[in-house]
């Protein structure tokens, strides 16, 4: 039988080998960018690469500091050469849903910054029409909720506060608080979505990530690896 590869592993190790020495990487969030930190700390161990890392939470931070990635700040770099993020989903013009794991605004502002984005992911995220197999999290300000929520539901969603294990509301690195937002038909029109949700008192981010990436770096559970290219 065929040995069977983690999607994730394959995505996040070729991703790792698309940075360039000297330059200013921004280090995205989730369990397949894992793998491109462990990669990325080998080639700086085994190659002497030179890289700054920008990492986009507070998790990355701990994870990169503990493998031993230089770190900078948005204080420090004005725009960076290339970010290696995960998706929850990706659709074929590269349009993304992001923020499963809670991170989606320092995501989108290093994203905003990034010369280039490559972004790694298994199969399974890849799809015709945002929204179809993943909820689209939106940051907001705690005291709005309701107000955010109203608003949410008037745009088509079926919005749900994520909460903690316990219970709790679950709050993200910036103190805010998430709604899933559920939308049963898919997303139809993920610009015109974005720009409503932007428009609502209280709404921080949302999780849409239009015309953000350029490279989409697919691990297959064969072992193959894709690399994608944006067209056009
Ligand atoms: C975090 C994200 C992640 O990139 C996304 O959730 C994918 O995570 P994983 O690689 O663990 O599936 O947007 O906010």
């Amino acid at each position: 039988m065929a040995e069977e590869h983690n999607p994730k592993q394959i995505a996040g190790f070729a991703a790792a080998d698309l940075i360039e020495d000297g330059t200013v990487v921004g280090l995205g969030t989730g369990s397949t960018v894992w793998f491109t930190l462990v990669r990325l700390a080998e080639r700086i161990a085994q190659e002497g690469l030179r890289v700054q890392g920008v990492p986009t939470s507070e998790d990355t931070h701990a994870k990169a500091t503990e493998l031993g990635i230089p770190l900078t700040t948005l204080e420090e770099v004005e725009s960076i050469d290339l970010t290696i993020d995960g998706a929850d989903e990706i659709d074929g013009s590269f349009r993304m849903i992001k923020g499963g794991g809670g991170a989606l605004l320092r995501e989108k502002v290093v994203a905003s910054i990034s010369r280039r984005e490559a972004i790694v992911v298994g199969p399974t995220k890849v799809v015709e029409r945002l929204g179809t197999t993943f909820k689209l999290p939106v940051e907001v300000v705690p005291f709005a909720r309701a107000v955010v929520t109203r608003a949410a539901v008037a745009l088509g969603a079926e919005p749900h506060l994520r909460t903690t294990p316990e219970g709790a509301p679950y709050r993200t690195d910036n103190g805010n608080e998430i709604l899933d937002c559920h939308f049963p038909e898919g997303i139809e029109d993920p610009e015109a979505l974005e720009l409503a949700l932007d428009a609502v008192p209280g709404v921080v981010e949302s999780g849409l990530f239009l015309g953000l990436a350029q490279v989409c770096v697919i691990g297959h559970p064969d072992g193959r690896c894709e690399i994608r290219e944006l067209e056009g």
